[in-house]
C-alpha cells in the first residue's frame, strides 16, 4: 500500500482521473491511498497567499516558502519514510526506473508548483527529489503529479489484473513491445500474420523477440544500447538492419 500526499492550490483538479478504472479500484481495495491538500489551507495571511512577487524583481510570481513547509510538517509521517518529491521541469526526467523505485516507498508526497517557479528554500531545505515529465512546460505541477501517479500506482502489487502484464512490457527492459492483433484474422484484405495463427508457440515466440527488436531499432535505437543482446538477438538485428536499407 502507498499513500499519495499531493499538495496543491488546485486539488479539484485531480478528482476525475483518480476516480476511474484502476486506480479508483486501487483505492477501494486499500493498495492506494490518495489524499489531496490544498496549500491554501496552511497560508497564515487572511487572503490565503500561496505566492509572492520575487525578490530581486521579474515577472511572475514565486510560491512561497511558509504554506509549504507547514503543510509538510503536518502530513509527513512520523517514521520519517515518507519521500517529498517536487514536480518541475528543472528535475530528473522520469522513466520506468523511478517509477519502480518510487513504488517502493511507504507515503510519496508531491508538491505541484505553480507559477513561475518556486522559492529556492523549497528545493534546498524540504524537497528529496524533484521529478520532470519531460522537456516541455506544463501549466503547473498538477498534471504531471497525476502522471507520476498513475506510472507508479500499477506497480503496487495487485493493482493490475494481472501481474504479468508489467513483466514484458516497454522499458521495463528497454525493448519495445512487438505488434499485438485480435480477431478477425482478415479484415478490408489486412492479413494477421501466418505465424501468429499457426499455434507453433516456439515459432511465435522466435517472432514476438524478432518484432520487439524491430521495432526497437526502428524507433528507439538509443534502446539497443542499454540490453544485453543474446548471440541470437545480434544476428537478427543484422538481418533487420540489412531489411531496412
Ligand atoms: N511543471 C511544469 N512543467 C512540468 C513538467 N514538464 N514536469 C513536471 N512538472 C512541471
Amino acid at each position: 500500500m502507498i499513500k499519495f500526499d499531493v499538495l496543491s492550490i488546485f486539488p479539484e483538479m485531480f478528482s476525475s482521473p483518480l476516480n476511474f478504472s484502476l486506480l479508483k479500484k486501487a483505492q477501494e481495495k486499500g493498495l492506494l491511498n490518495i489524499c489531496l491538500h490544498d496549500i491554501r489551507n496552511w497560508a497564515n495571511d487572511k487572503h490565503k497567499m500561496t505566492d509572492d512577487a520575487p525578490y530581486g524583481g521579474g515577472c511572475g510570481m514565486v510560491m512561497k516558502v511558509e504554506p509549504v513547509e507547514k503543510a509538510l510538517a503536518a502530513i509527513r509521517s512520523p517514521e520519517d519514510d515518507s519521500l517529498v518529491v517536487l514536480m518541475t521541469p528543472q528535475g530528473e526526467t522520469f522513466n520506468q526506473k523511478i517509477a519502480a523505485q518510487l513504488a517502493e516507498k511507504k507515503q510519496i508526497i508531491i508538491i505541484c508548483g505553480r507559477y513561475e517557479g518556486v522559492d529556492e528554500r523549497i528545493r534546498e531545505h524540504l524537497v528529496d527529489r524533484e521529478i520532470s515529465i519531460g522537456d516541455y512546460i506544463l501549466t503547473g505541477g498538477d498534471l504531471a503529479a497525476l502522471v507520476l501517479i498513475d506510472a507508479v500506482s500499477r506497480l503496487i502489487p495487485d493493482v493490475l489484473g494481472n501481474p504479468e502484464s508489467t513483466l514484458g512490457e516497454s522499458f521495463s527492459h528497454n525493448l519495445l513491445e512487438y505488434p499485438q492483433y485480435t480477431r478477425p484474422a482478415e479484415y478490408k484484405g489486412w492479413m494477421v500474420p501466418d505465424v501468429l495463427l499457426s499455434g507453433n508457440h516456439a515459432q511465435i515466440e522466435l517472432w514476438h523477440r524478432r518484432e520487439s527488436l524491430k521495432r526497437t531499432y526502428q524507433r528507439r535505437p538509443d534502446l539497443l544500447k542499454k540490453i544485453k543482446l543474446s548471440a541470437e538477438d545480434k544476428k537478427n538485428l543484422e538481418k533487420i538492419k540489412l531489411e531496412d536499407i
